[in-house]
């Protein structure tokens, strides 16, 4: 058995139908297929309908189960009410929301327009809000259960330069899984996140640190496990937490990140830079014999 193999056992996602924001591309499409692989029927929206397309196939072809495409910007309600309605009419019910679509800048705060602020704010936070307020309502009026899983970011509590807008938008998803999945636990509805460290992929990452930034900022090097994540890893820790298997678990963040913001967190956690000959002068020094 090996980390990055598929985790759940055949058949564990059979009759969900599971909408995935922003699943055309990147983490969204690897949870998105490994729903799928599990037997789960499929919606995957973004703004892109080609790319979405593109996607659906691809993913119905290798996987079989139904995948539909259905575009719709997060941000304007009046799309993500029409992509509600147009999810349930083809597949007759959606139990399963993934928030996962996120838009971000990296760039001194000082340096943002109040619009490119409001837009990374309106994606991550207006965005989540207003899936969820129209899954979450239709849900309730119509008395069925449904399970939440919101993707955020370990900065949604620690904070961090550079991505102010994101981690700020992220905080608040984060507040809203925990909230609501108090409050409308008595519906039959859980919310939990996932907080993912790094895990590379095609987009994000070249859009985030183009070039050679990304040699010289390499992530694996901050992750005391001494690598990037997979991304079946994260697919399965999200197909667990959308299954019945995670019944339990309601308003919970799990990371997965290999110990990376601890590790930013802990005092001493860098004296993992100081080598074992200056240890053994240390313990010399203080008197002990080798
Ligand atoms: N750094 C700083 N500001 C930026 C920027 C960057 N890299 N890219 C755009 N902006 C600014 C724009 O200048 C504009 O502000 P202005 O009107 O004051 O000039 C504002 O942000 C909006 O830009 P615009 O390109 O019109 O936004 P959009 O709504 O078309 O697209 C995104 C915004 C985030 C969806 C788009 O940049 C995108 O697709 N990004 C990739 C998705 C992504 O970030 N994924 C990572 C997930 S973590």
């Amino acid at each position: 058995m090996k980390f990055n193999e598929g985790m759940l056992r055949e058949g564990a996602l059979k009759d969900k139908n599971i909408l995935v924001t922003g699943g055309g591309t990147g983490l969204g499409r690897s949870m998105g297929e490994y729903f799928l692989k599990l037997g789960a029927n499929v919606v995957i929206s973004s703004r892109k309908l080609d790319v979405l397309e593109a996607t659906a196939k691809d993913m119905a072809d290798k996987n079989g189960g139904k995948v539909i495409p259905l575009a719709c910007d997060v941000r304007e309600i009046e799309q993500v009410e029409a992509m509600w309605e147009k999810a349930k009419s083809e597949l007759g019910e959606i139990h399963v929301v993934l928030n996962n679509a996120a838009g971000n800048f990296i760039s001194p705060t000082e340096r943002l327009s109040a619009n490119a602020f409001n837009t990374v704010l309106d994606i991550v936070l207006k965005g989540t809000s207003q899936v969820t307020l129209t899954a979450g309502k239709d849900w309730i009026a119509r008395k069925r259960p449904g399970t939440f899983l919101n993707i955020v970011t370990t900065y949604a509590w620690t904070g961090s330069g550079y991505v102010v807008p994101s981690a700020a938008a992220k905080a608040g998803v984060l507040a809203m899984t925990r909230s609501l999945a108090v409050e409308w636990a008595k519906y039959g509805i859980r919310s939990n996140a996932i907080a993912p460290g790094p895990f590379p992929t095609e987009g994000a990452w070249s859009r985030l640190l183009p070039g050679d930034l990304v040699k010289k900022f390499d992530p694996a090097k901050k992750v005391p496990v001494g690598r990037v994540g997979e991304h079946q890893e994260l697919a399965n820790l999200a197909a667990y937490l959308v299954s019945d298997f995670s019944a339990y678990v309601n308003g919970e963040v799990i990371t997965i990140d290999g110990g990376e913001w601890l590790k930013g967190a802990g005092e001493f956690n860098n004296l993992d830079q100081i080598p074992s000959e200056l240890w053994d002068m240390m313990e010399v020094s203080r008197g002990k014999k080798h």
